[in-house]
């Protein structure tokens, strides 16, 4: 069996498309917000791994939001994964959508409506008439935009089945190419799951024409689990994020399901366009930039997912890996030898390195990095990949910032009052501080307010080791909040006071970048009151 899709063509039945919404509902979650520079670096490495869609954003939250997805669509526009854009069931929000996603090689414009009794009474106060016929409109309008359409019925695992099979009939009807039915507070479980997918597909007419896609959050810890039982039902399209980062609880996790169903090919006997290799990169890339480790006993992806710490799995493992080991760690990109470089290590052989490690960077980028390989390498007995990683993610997207650190000298012990003076330069101009604090790292901190007066509520500080030894670098994350506002900025550094600077010097610039910004257009009658559902 295959079916025709606008962006894809012909798609046999075992192909898995992997829409990606880590830039959206991933980004949506608190903490997680990325700037259009780290938003751009994320779409690249999705699309280095093998996403076939990326949802972008959701175009009409603000101008913002409007540019990463113009942005990020522009950064495909000849060819390249699906780029999809979030728009409630509204004329402004779909002709934001439409627009924002217009530059893309293949644009896909994404619709959601709640449809349980819950949502259509409480929150968009609209009969179930009332949402068929918006339905109807929305999807006929974005199809007037773009060939790919993508509807979601929001909560629609808590829908009636019998009204839930109305509305993907209508959404079919009117032109939709993608029938997605999230699991929106990740409630159902895998039986429930099963029997949605399979209802609708066996009984709203036409449904072998279109994509069916699961989109579970991950409440109850079933994210992935009920997503393999939407694919067994017939689903062929998952949303999922990296990390599993999401609203709440998050989303399924993307690494997850695509081992899954590499590992379990034997029953699954499905394919998806993932370059397994590619995972774990893709998977630190995104922690770096958001500053949120995943923990060690994360499926995949985690410090521990393939360590063997009792004597009789070693001792198994040693004699043969799969004795203990469903996949290989290589398989998912973690390597054996991760000692890299010394301090006598050149040019050429750092570039390699990071080509290897998955990172292509410009000249001025590529000197910045290779300045600062030299001075960590003098400090540091041995820098590993993690290190490397860590300082160009510290390095790349920073160009731009109009608010540098250039010097920083910090006095403290043990009976005496800790002082810091620091050096900035601030849109070029040289700016100094000098402050006394409780503690070298809120020293620091005064001196930095010293010489760049602001107002700001620090909201997070939190220090984690890049690798281990008493050398090795810290990675800090710092979230202010001003007026409501957070952002998030990161520093690494063998001197955990220096990565500390570095990282609010980070939030800082991304906060004069985010005062640039204006609130949100008012919410449409009939839409979302409030954000754009799970
Ligand atoms: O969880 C959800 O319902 C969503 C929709 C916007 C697809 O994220
Ligand atoms: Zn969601």
């Amino acid at each position: 069996m295959s079916i025709n899709h606008p962006s894809f063509g012909t798609l046999d039945s075992g192909r898995i498309i992997i829409f990606d919404t880590t830039l959206r509902d991933g980004e949506q979650s608190p903490g997680f917000s990325m700037n259009l520079d780290e938003k751009l670096r994320m779409a690249e490495a999705l699309h280095e791994l093998g996403a076939d869609v990326l949802e972008a954003g959701f175009a009409i939250a603000s101008p913002g939001d409007f540019e990463s997805v113009q942005s990020i669509a522009r950064r495909f526009s000849k060819d390249g994964p699906v780029i999809a854009s979030l728009s409630r069931a509204n004329a402004a929000d779909i002709l934001a959508s439409a627009e924002a996603t217009k530059p893309a090689a293949r644009p896909r414009i994404h619709i959601v409506l709640a449809t349980s009794d819950l949502h259509m009474r409480v929150k968009l106060r609209m009969t179930r008439e009332e949402v068929l016929e918006r339905i109807t409109e929305s999807v006929t309008l974005a199809r007037n935009h773009a060939a790919d359409v993508e509807w979601s019925a929001e909560d629609g695992s808590r829908s009636d089945l019998e009204f839930l099979c109305r509305c993907v009939d209508a959404a079919i009807k009117a032109g939709a190419t993608t029938i997605n039915i999230p699991d929106t507070v990740g409630y159902s479980l895998p039986a429930d799951m099963g029997l949605i997918f399979s209802t609708l597909m066996n009984k709203v007419p036409n449904a072998d024409q279109v994509i069916f896609s699961a989109h579970n959050h991950n409440d109850l810890g079933l994210a992935v689990a009920n997503t393999l039982a939407a694919i067994q039902a017939g689903a062929r399209q998952i949303e999922c994020t990296i990390n599993g980062i999401g609203e709440r609880a998050g989303n399924a996790a993307l690494e997850e399901i695509a081992m899954a169903l590499r590992t379990r090919q034997d029953v699954l006997k499905l394919r998806t366009g993932i370059e397994s290799k590619r995972i774990l990169r893709t998977s630190k890339l995104l922690a770096t930039i958001t500053g949120f480790d995943v923990q060690p006993n994360k499926a995949i992806v985690g410090r521990n997912a393939f360590a063997h710490e009792s004597g009789i799995h070693q001792d198994g493992v040693l004699k043969d890996a799969s004795t203990y080991e469903i996949m290989t760690p290589e398989s998912v990109g973690w390597t054996t030898n991760s000692i890299v470089l010394g301090k006598h290590s050149g040019r050429a052989a750092f570039r390699d390195r990071l080509k290897t490690l998955g990172y292509e960077v410009g000249d001025n980028q590529l000197n910045d990095a290779f300045k600062r390989f030299k001075d960590l390498a003098d400090r540091k007995k041995v820098v590993y990949d993690e290190d490397i990683a860590a300082l160009v993610d510290d390095e790349v997207g920073r160009g731009n910032d109009r608010i540098k650190l250039t010097g920083l000298n910090v006095s403290t012990g043990m009976g005496t009052k800790p002082m810091a003076t620091i050096a900035l330069e601030v849109d070029g101009a040289r700016r100094d501080g000098m402050a006394m604090g409780d503690g070298g790292v809120d020293a620091t901190f005064n001196a930095l307010r010293a010489a760049f007066p602001h107002e700001v509520n620090l909201k997070l500080f939190a220090v984690q080791s890049v690798t281990g030894g008493t050398d090795a670098q810290a990675r800090v994350t710092i979230r202010l909040e001003e007026n409501g506002k957070l952002v998030d900025g990161q520093g690494a550094d063998t001197d955990t006071i220096v990565a500390a600077a570095r990282a609010y010097v980070h939030a800082l610039n991304k906060l004069l970048v985010k005062r640039e910004r204006t609130e949100p257009p008012p919410v449409p009658a009939g839409g979302l009151p409030s954000g754009q559902g799970g």
